[in-house]
């Protein structure tokens, strides 16, 4: 058994904890059970039963499990696949939160455990791979705020790009299965008005965060032609949903528009992103661990289309805040104008599709958001400017 004691990496002094199991702590934290995150479709957990009940209960080590997408994944493999057993680890940067598994300790018991620890740092990697037999690495860890990146890009260079590395390689050493690298759309950069982005579209940055993930993605797939290690990028558009970090664009202008703030909107607002539904990535992800090809990129998208502005637009109106509350600022540097993603192939390939309607997926997470204040109001101190 790998030592759950602290193990200093002297190294690396950004992380001076080690991996310890605090599950026990994770318990003391989830007094209070959450209303559960919006449920993905069942058609897909559905669709995938046969695929996953012929596979022996594994062990998956999902990193990054506390952020926003990391935690919904959590919920969503633990509740639609019994079998799964899940090793979540988490550094817990400001955005890592134990209070985004709140409950799930009590309702899943050995199934989930937790253990800090950095995704960078050999030893701790080591370590858990020494205690478990991993049969995937589904890495969500990663600094994922691009305005931070703009202002601060090496946490992105040691978490994004080290990090990942690192967690490849030790995957490799220990043979695991499966390596999932949870990328995103904004490794392709800017779109005019016209067109999407399919999975050989150019690599094109634009900031710090977009370069960190393309090169982290370049490291996975040269591992696939290098060690023939079997490994998958899927890349996906803008995710909203419960348990999203407030500094973000859709938990920000809700709590905003709650608190009867500004809300701040870049530029004319007029840049357009596409949304999906955590849910909806999360079934994705799913997808692609037990049906994707070695080597293959997939991308993910929601259909759904928007600018920024009248995003804001209708969460105001939903809300029933007046539109007078908008703050135009000035732009982000680098502000891609729109992204666009075709998710044909991950359809066809990975019988898969985005079912949340965008408009009442929002209502849903407006609500969670209404609901639950006490979630989100201690992360505001962390946000800080944001
Ligand atoms: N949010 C989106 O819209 C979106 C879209 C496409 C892709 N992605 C990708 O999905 C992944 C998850 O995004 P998110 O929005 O949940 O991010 P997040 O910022 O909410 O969560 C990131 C998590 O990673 C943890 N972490 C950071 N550095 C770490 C390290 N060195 N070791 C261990 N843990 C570490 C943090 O503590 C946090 O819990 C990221 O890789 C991101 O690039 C996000």
């Amino acid at each position: 058994m790998p030592s759950r004691k602290n193990r200093k990496n002297a190294a690396n002094p950004r992380i001076a904890h080690g991996t310890q199991s605090v599950a026990a702590s994770c318990a003391r934290h989830c007094s209070t059970r959450l209303r559960s995150p919006a449920t993905a479709e069942e058609y897909s957990a559905g669709a995938l039963c046969s695929a996953l009940l012929v596979r022996a209960a594994m062990r998956i080590l999902v990193t990054g499990g506390c952020g926003f997408i990391g935690s919904n994944f959590i919920r969503y493999i633990l509740q639609h696949y019994k079998p799964a057993f899940v090793t979540n680890v988490d550094v817990l940067t400001y955005a890592g939160n134990l209070a985004n598994l709140n409950g799930v300790v009590e309702e899943h018991g050995e199934r989930y455990e937790f253990f800090k620890a950095d995704i960078a740092n050999a030893d701790q990697m080591d370590a858990l791979m020494t205690e478990h037999r991993f049969y995937a690495v589904i890495n969500f860890a990663a600094e994922s705020h691009v305005d931070r990146s703009i202002n601060d890009p090496l946490n992105f260079i040691h978490t994004n790009v080290i990090g990942t590395s690192v967690l490849l390689d030790c995957a490799r050493r220990h043979g695991v299965q499966r390596f999932i690298q949870i990328s995103t759309d904004e490794v392709y950069g800017s779109l005019g008005p016209t067109g999407k982005f399919a999975e050989q579209s150019p690599l094109d940055p634009s900031s710090p965060y977009s370069a960190s993930k393309a090169s982290a993605d370049l490291l996975v797939l040269a591992s696939y032609k290098t060690y023939s290690q079997e490994v998958l990028v899927t890349r996906c558009s803008n995710n909203y949903g419960p348990y999203q970090f407030p500094e973000k664009l859709i938990p920000l202008m809700i709590i905003k528009a709650l608190r009867d703030e500004p809300l701040p909107v870049y530029g004319d607002g007029t840049n357009v992103r596409d949304w999906i539904h955590v849910s909806d990535h999360c079934a994705a992800i799913v997808a692609a661990l037990f049906e994707g090809k070695p080597g293959q990129i997939y991308n993910f998208g929601g259909e759904s289309e928007t600018a920024n502005i009248d995003l804001v637009k209708v969460i105001l109106d939903i809300l029933g805040k007046p539109h007078s509350l908008i703050s135009f600022v000035p732009d982000r540097l680098g502000h891609d104008r729109r992204y666009a993603i075709d998710s044909s192939f991950a359809q066809r390939e990975l019988n898969w599709k985005p079912r949340r309607n965008f408009k009442e997926g929002l209502e849903e997470t407006i609500q969670w958001y209404v609901d639950n204040p006490s979630w989100w109001q201690p992360l505001l101190e962390r946000a800080g400017r944001y």
